[in-house]
């Protein structure tokens, strides 16, 4: 393989670009909005950077990076000479099934088509295109350069050639790669989300507070970050609709999502990326300030 396109810029696709640039690959950056684009340049520019900074890559390697990322808003020429395709677009279904149908009517016939879908059926994705072997998951962790994980997901039609080539290829990233089946939230959102929920529901009913319950799972199970912190860095938007995918993929009451977060959820408390979830957020501070709604 050679040639990776990446379709969309944001928070995970310009990392996807970044580790694909760094070793070695050809990679083609499409997102419909060219400020993504610019955006995600930046952040990668700055990224590599701090690896510079690090020692952990030289300045040649920085140049020869970059020097082998392009972008473009249009898809179709995006990827024409794809030899893989990462879809890391708004998670959407309808939105990924449009995406799916033009990535298979316009790469090559032989290129697979990838998603970072962190909840969407991959074999539903593949139900989109007239190439459902040639469609798989590779659920990369934010943020992409710093964590190791690769989620491989098989759909239902994945081919067992298609599923070796990309493990091969994530290990070629430096990367881990892990290999599951397409069930609702594959293994990491489907262990990750109902603690996250239990969590929300232990504050709910007022057990703990919410420096109480994140010091717990700090301290008592050696987790870096907390619950409730974590929830807020993921976006809690993006925990409720992962939850709601798990409560309708599997009609368990278990994965009901706790009314707190629906609540927070609905006046638009959604974590970092609006400055308040359970913690408050100011730009350029590392300080962790409990929300005043939690407050004692
Ligand atoms: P984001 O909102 O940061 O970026 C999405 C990008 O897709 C935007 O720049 C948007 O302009 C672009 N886009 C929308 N429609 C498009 C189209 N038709 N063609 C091309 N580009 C289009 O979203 P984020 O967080 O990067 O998520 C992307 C995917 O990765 C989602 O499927 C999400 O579930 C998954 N994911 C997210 C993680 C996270 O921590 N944020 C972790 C693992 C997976």
């Amino acid at each position: 393989m050679q040639h990776i396109t990446v379709i969309g810029g944001g928070t995970m696709g310009n990392g996807i670009a970044h580790v694909f640039a760094q070793h070695g690959f050809e990679v083609t950056l499409v997102d419909v909005a060219p400020a993504a684009l610019e955006k995600a340049i930046a952040t990668i520019t700055r990224n590599l950077d701090r690896q510079v900074q690090k020692g952990t890559l030289s300045e040649a390697d920085k140049t020869a990076t970059l020097a082998r990322l392009t972008t473009t808003s249009d898809l179709k020429s995006g990827v024409s000479k794809a030899d893989l395709v990462v879809e890391a677009a708004t998670e959407n279904v309808n939105l990924k099934l449009k995406i799916f149908g033009e990535m298979d009517q316009f790469s090559p016939e032989n290129a697979i088509l990838a998603t970072n879908t962190s909840s969407i059926s991959i074999t539903q994705i593949a139900a989109a295109t007239k190439r459902p072997a040639q469609v798989i998951g590779m659920h990369f962790m934010n943020p992409v350069p710093v964590m190791k994980l690769v989620e491989v997901i098989r759909g239902y039609a994945t081919s067992d050639e298609v599923c070796s080539q990309i493990m091969a290829l994530s290990s070629q990233l430096n990367k881990i790669p892990v290999e599951v089946n397409d069930y609702p939230g594959f293994v990491a959102n489907r262990i990750l989300m109902p603690m996250i929920n239990e969590a929300i529901y232990t504050l709910f009913e007022g057990v703990s507070d919410v420096e109480g319950i994140d010091t717990v799972m700090k301290l008592g199970m050696a987790h870096p970050m907390g619950p409730l912190q974590l929830a807020d860095f993921i976006g809690l938007d993006v925990c409720l609709s992962i939850l709601r995918v798990l409560h309708d993929g599997f009609g368990q009451p278990k994965y009901a999502p706790c009314p707190l977060l629906v609540n927070m959820v609905t006046a638009g408390k959604l974590g970092v990326k609006t400055g308040e979830g359970f913690y408050t957020y100011t730009p350029g501070s590392k300080d962790l300030v409990v929300a005043p709604g939690f407050k004692k």
